[in-house]
C-alpha cells in the first residue's frame, strides 16, 4: 500500500514535469508551466524524502543541511542573476546535475565491489556496473564541461584551441570507453579502474569544451544539458528511481532536440560545432578605407519612422543589455498611433540564449502575433520602410550570405539589408559575440545611431513625439 502511494506520488511529478514543459513552448503560458514543473519536482523531492523513514534508516539532519545550503545557493543566485547571464547559471546548473549523477553511481559502485568480491556476477549486476561507470563517464563531461562554458562564457578563461586537444580526445575517448569495457568483462579488478575513468572523464571534460568557439557556447551548453539528462536517467536507473529516470530522459530529450534546433538555426551541423572554427578571431576587413559609415541624426530617424508604412524592429543582446523592451514597445505605441505597421524580427539565436529576445518582449507585453520568425520577417523585408536594430548585430551579419571566407558562412540571417532603409543602435563600431567585423554597417541604405539602445530609443520618443 506504501509502495503503491509512493508510485501515484512518482507517476503525479512526472506528469506534471511533462505538463510544465509543454506549457514552456508559448511565453504566454511559460511562467504556469515553469511553476507547474518546480510543483513536479518539489512533490518528487518530497516523496524521496519520506521513503527512507519506512526502514527506519535514515539521515535527516545531514539531508537536511544539505537542502538548506543548496536551495540557500539557487535562491541568492537565480535572483541575482541578470537576464544577460543566464547562460552562465543554466549552465552552472548543469554541471551540478552531472556531478550529483556522478556522485550516487560511486556510492553504487563501492556496493557492487562487495558483490563482485563475494563472487556475484549475474548478467543483471553486469548490466548496472556498465549502467554505473557509463553515468560516471557522461556525468563528468558534463560537470567540468559545463563549470569550463561558465568560465568561457563569463570571460574569464580565454578561447584558445590548440590544435593537439582534436588528438588527445580521441586518446582519451578510447582510453576510457576501454577501460569501462574493460572493468565490465573482469569486475573484480582493481578499483583502481573505475577512479581512472572518473578521472579521465572529468579531464575529457575540459578538453572537449576548450577548443570550441566561442560563438558556439550555447549549442554547447544545450548539449552538455543533454548529457547531463542522460547522466540522471542512467542514474535513475542505477537507483532505480523511476521519476530521476524520467526526469532525465526528458532533460536528454528537450536538450537533444535544442542543439539540433540551434545547429539548424546556424546552418552548422554539430561535429562542425564540435570541432570548432566558428569565432574567436576578430576579423576585421582589409580594405579599411573604403569602408564609409554614416551616422543618422535623431530627426532623421523620427521622420523616417513616422512617415512609414511599416517599421520592423529587430532585437539583439543590446537590447538585453540596454533593458530597452519596454522601450521598444512604447516606441511601437505610438508609432502604431499614427497607423504605422510595428513588427519585431526575431533570429533564433539572438542574444546570449535560445528564446532570450521572446522573453523580454513578452515581460515588454508585447503580443506574440507582433513576433516575427525569421522566414517570415525575411519576406516582408522588401515591403519594409524602416529596420531599427536594437543592438543586434552577428544576427544580421551578410557577410553570412555574401563571404564565404566568413567565419558565420552559411547561418541563416535576417536580410535587413532588403529593407529600405537600416538604422543600426549600438554604442560603437564594436564587433558581436562572434568577433567579427559587419559589412552590413558600411552599405548604402544604412546609418547608424551611436549610443545606448535604451537612451536612443527614448530620444527617438520624444522626436517624434515634437513632431506631432
Ligand atoms: P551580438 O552579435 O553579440 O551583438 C550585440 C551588439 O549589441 C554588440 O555589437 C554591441 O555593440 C551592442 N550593444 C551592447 N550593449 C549595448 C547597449 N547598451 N546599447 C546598444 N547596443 C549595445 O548580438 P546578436 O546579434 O543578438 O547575436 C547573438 C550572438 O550571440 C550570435 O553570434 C550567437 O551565436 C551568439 N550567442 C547566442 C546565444 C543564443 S542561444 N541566443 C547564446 C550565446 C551566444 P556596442 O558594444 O558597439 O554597443
Amino acid at each position: 500500500m506504501q509502495q503503491a502511494l509512493i508510485n501515484l506520488a512518482y507517476l503525479t511529478s512526472v506528469i506534471l514535469l511533462i505538463v510544465g514543459l509543454k506549457r514552456l513552448s508559448s511565453p504566454a503560458i511559460a511562467r504556469s508551466g515553469n511553476f507547474i514543473a518546480a510543483m513536479g519536482m518539489g512533490l518528487a523531492i518530497l516523496v524521496t524524502l519520506i521513503v527512507p523513514l519506512s526502514d527506519g534508516n535514515n539521515n535527516y539532519l545531514l539531508i537536511l543541511i544539505g537542502l538548506g545550503i543548496g536551495s540557500a545557493i539557487g535562491l541568492i543566485l537565480s535572483k541575482r542573476v541578470q537576464m544577460t547571464a543566464m547562460p552562465e547559471l543554466v549552465s552552472l546548473f548543469n554541471g551540478l546535475g552531472g556531478a550529483c549523477a556522478v556522485t550516487i553511481s560511486l556510492l553504487e559502485l563501492f556496493q557492487y565491489q562487495e558483490i563482485f568480491s563475494g563472487g556475484s556476477t549475474g548478467a543483471v549486476h553486469m548490466g548496472k556496473h556498465f549502467t554505473t561507470l557509463l553515468t560516471i563517464f557522461i556525468g563528468a563531461i558534463a560537470f567540468t564541461g559545463s563549470i569550463l562554458a561558465y568560465l568561457k562564457l563569463a570571460g574569464k578563461v580565454s578561447d584558445k584551441h590548440p590544435a593537439f586537444l582534436a588528438y588527445l580526445n580521441i586518446v582519451f575517448l578510447l582510453g576510457i570507453l576501454g577501460m569501462i569495457g574493460y572493468r565490465v568483462y573482469a569486475p573484480d579488478a582493481s578499483f583502481m579502474i573505475p577512479w581512472m575513468v572518473l578521472s579521465l572523464s572529468l579531464l575529457y571534460g575540459l578538453t572537449f569544451v576548450q577548443p570550441i568557439g566561442s560563438a558556439d557556447m550555447p549549442v554547447v551548453i544545450s548539449l552538455l544539458n543533454a548529457f547531463t539528462g542522460i547522466a540522471a536517467a542512467l542514474a535513475g536507473i542505477v537507483y532505480g528511481n523511476q521519476v530521476m529516470f524520467i526526469g532525465g530522459i526528458l532533460v536528454g530529450s528537450s536538450g537533444t532536440i535544442l542543439t539540433v534546433l540551434m545547429c539548424q538555426a546556424m546552418n552548422r551541423s554539430l561535429f562542425n560545432v564540435i570541432i570548432g572554427g566558428f569565432g574567436g578571431s576578430s576579423k576585421k576587413g582589409d580594405d579599411d578605407d573604403e569602408k564609409v559609415i554614416v551616422e543618422a541624426t535623431l530627426n532623421d530617424v523620427a521622420i523616417l519612422c513616422r512617415y512609414a508604412d511599416r517599421v520592423v524592429m529587430v532585437p539583439g543582446y543590446g537590447m538585453a543589455v540596454a533593458q530597452a523592451q519596454k522601450t521598444c514597445k512604447e516606441l511601437d505605441n505610438l508609432l502604431s498611433g499614427f497607423g504605422v505597421d510595428v513588427k519585431y524580427a526575431v533570429h533564433p539565436v539572438a542574444g546570449r540564449m535560445p528564446g532570450h529576445m521572446n522573453v523580454l518582449l513578452a515581460e515588454a507585453d508585447v503580443p506574440y502575433p507582433s513576433l516575427l520568425d525569421m522566414d517570415d520577417a525575411n519576406a516582408l523585408m522588401p515591403e519594409t520602410q524602416v529596420c531599427l536594430i536594437i543592438g543586434a548585430n552577428d544576427v544580421v551579419n551578410p557577410g553570412a550570405l555574401e563571404d564565404p571566407s566568413s567565419p558565420i558562412y552559411g547561418m541563416p540571417i535576417l536580410e535587413v539589408f532588403n529593407s529600405s532603409q537600416v538604422i543600426v543602435l549600438k554604442r560603437s563600431m564594436n564587433f558581436g559575440y562572434s568577433g567579427i567585423e559587419n559589412p552590413l554597417f558600411f552599405k548604402g541604405n544604412t546609418k547608424m545611431l551611436f549610443g545606448d539602445a535604451k537612451d536612443s530609443l527614448q530620444h527617438l520618443i520624444s522626436e517624434i513625439r515634437e513632431l506631432g
